[in-house]
């Protein structure tokens, strides 16, 4: 699932992160609840052995922010393909970045 570091509690209130500078109210609210959704996917699908995990992608140049992002599209897709290709041993039910696991 597609998330954003906007979705993160720790983050937006880090006065340190990039992601505390901005103030979106139905874009974090609805990011925050995918990151509950999301856990209660990976939960209910563990049994099967299906993985479920939020991924964000960064800063990225798209029409979403009026391509102000520092990253090209490109470089946004990887955490998405490094995740989507994890091995059997992955993680599941967690939330991560171009860095790894991401604080809530
Ligand atoms: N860009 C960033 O810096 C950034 C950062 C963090 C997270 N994200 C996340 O990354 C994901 C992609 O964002 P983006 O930056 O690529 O945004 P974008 O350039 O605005 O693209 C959004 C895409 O979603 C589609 N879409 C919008 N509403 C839809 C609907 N109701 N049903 C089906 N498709 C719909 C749009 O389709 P049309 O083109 O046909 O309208 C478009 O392909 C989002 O989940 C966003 O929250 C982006």
């Amino acid at each position: 699932m597609m998330g954003s570091g906007v979705g993160s509690l720790a983050l937006i209130t880090d006065p340190t992160s990039l992601d505390s500078s901005v103030n979106f109210l139905d874009y974090t609210a609805s990011k925050v609840a995918l990151n509950a959704v999301m856990v209660s996917f990976a939960k209910e699908l563990e049994p099967f052995g299906i993985k479920v995990n939020v991924v964000e992608p960064g800063h990225v140049q798209t029409d979403l922010n009026g391509n102000s992002g520092i990253l090209t599209p490109d470089e946004g897709a990887a955490t998405a393909i490094r995740m989507a290709l994890i091995g059997p041993d992955g993680p599941t039910g967690g939330f991560f970045g171009s860095h790894g696991r991401q604080p809530w």
